[in-house]
């Protein structure tokens, strides 16, 4: 690990450490963390321009007109007038570790929350490509989280084989938009609260099964939530039954890679007085088109059975062993 000292920042040298990442992996992720801070500055500008902020407002109001009540419409559109629209479009997001829970070949929907139990969340990303800085297009993104008190589904440790919730997959519009509903996750030991997320390119959409084949992953990432936001959440009801002590954002290892020299959380609006109402959060985010992150989306180089991608998995699975077994495929 000396060799590549020089090149490693402080928070990527604690969190291989915390995860036991192979030197590759470290410069693999290095790499693309220094290409995502080289470009914010770059892309800035055009992020900021006027009439690139409002077209992304609209968008964002469409969304909020599609989902929000007519009592609540009211308060959200003063709300986002209110809201500096800025902060939120200028964020560029290194790759981060997949984690042990990604499943692949996931439903192509616009709600993945199934019903289950928990604070509606609405989800409003962009995503911009930082070598051109503009929108991308047609890109699937891939969805998936635990549940409101901190499960994943698909897994036979969790006790969610077969199952699906909290996870899926919507393409980009033309101005690089995903809109995606779900409900607002949990947590689990070891972790701070977190959306993972993959863009893929280039493959096709198979309208029989509603999933998305072939292609290429051109960003594995991790959404985080403010902290103002989490300690309301943390309150309310059935998030408010788990055991687990809820890690803030600032402890968590994964957070501090992802933050370093970008902004990795949403920004997030209430979509009405209260809570229970639901939340829309906001992100941009930048990805390399060159760049193929295909084997890494499905086990890089510990892969299944190996030393793992990495990432803190729930209790009752060993840190740094294999992938959870159940009806995982690789
Ligand atoms: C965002 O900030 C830039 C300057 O940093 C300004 O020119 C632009 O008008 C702002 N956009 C909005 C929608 O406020
Ligand atoms: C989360 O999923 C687990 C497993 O299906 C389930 O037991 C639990 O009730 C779910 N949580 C909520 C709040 O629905
Ligand atoms: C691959 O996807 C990118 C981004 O959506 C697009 O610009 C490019 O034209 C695609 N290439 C092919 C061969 O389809
Ligand atoms: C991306 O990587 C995968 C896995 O190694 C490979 O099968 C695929 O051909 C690559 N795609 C491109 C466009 O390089």
């Amino acid at each position: 690990m000396v060799s590549f000292a020089a090149l490693i920042t402080a928070a990527l040298v604690a969190s291989a450490m915390a995860h036991d990442m192979s030197p590759a992996e470290i410069a693999r992720r290095n790499t693309h963390a220094i290409a995502a801070r080289a470009t914010l500055s770059k892309c800035s500008e055009k992020l900021k321009a006027r009439d690139f902020v409002e077209r992304r407002l609209a968008r964002r109001d469409q969304l909020i007109g599609q989902h929000v009540q007519k009592r609540n419409l009211e308060f959200v559109q003063d709300l986002s007038r209110r809201q500096d629209t800025n902060s939120s479009v200028c964020i560029l997001a290194p790759e981060v570790t997949v984690g042990p829970y990604y499943l692949g070949a996931e439903l192509i929907r616009e709600d993945i929350s199934e019903g289950g139990a928990g604070i509606p969340l609405l989800m409003d990303f962009q995503f911009i490509d930082v070598n051109t800085c503009n929108p991308v297009p047609q890109a699937m993104i891939d969805i998936w989280h635990c549940n409101s008190t901190g499960v994943y589904s698909g897994y036979e440790v969790e006790g969610t084989a077969g199952e699906s919730f909290n996870r899926g997959l919507q393409p980009t519009d033309s101005d690089g938009i995903m809109h995606m509903k779900t409900s607002f996750p949990g947590w689990y030991a070891g972790r701070a609260t977190h959306i993972h997320l993959a863009a893929h390119i280039n493959g096709t959409v198979n309208t029989e099964k509603m999933i998305y084949e072939g292609g290429m992953t051109t960003h594995i990432g991790q959404v985080f939530m403010p902290e103002d936001i989490l300690s309301q959440i943390d309150t309310a009801e059935t998030y408010n039954t788990n055991k687990v002590t809820r890690m803030k954002n600032s402890e968590d290892g994964i957070f501090a890679e992802e933050s370093t020299g970008n902004n990795a959380v949403a920004d997030v609006t209430m979509l009405g007085a209260s809570i229970t109402d639901g939340f829309l959060a906001t992100i941009s985010i930048g990805i390399d088109l060159s760049s193929n992150q295909t084997d890494a989306l499905n086990g890089g180089a510990g892969g299944p059975g190996g030393s793992g991608p990495g990432g803190a998995p729930p209790s009752g699975v060993p840190s740094g062993g294999p992938r959870p077994s159940g009806s995982a495929s690789a």
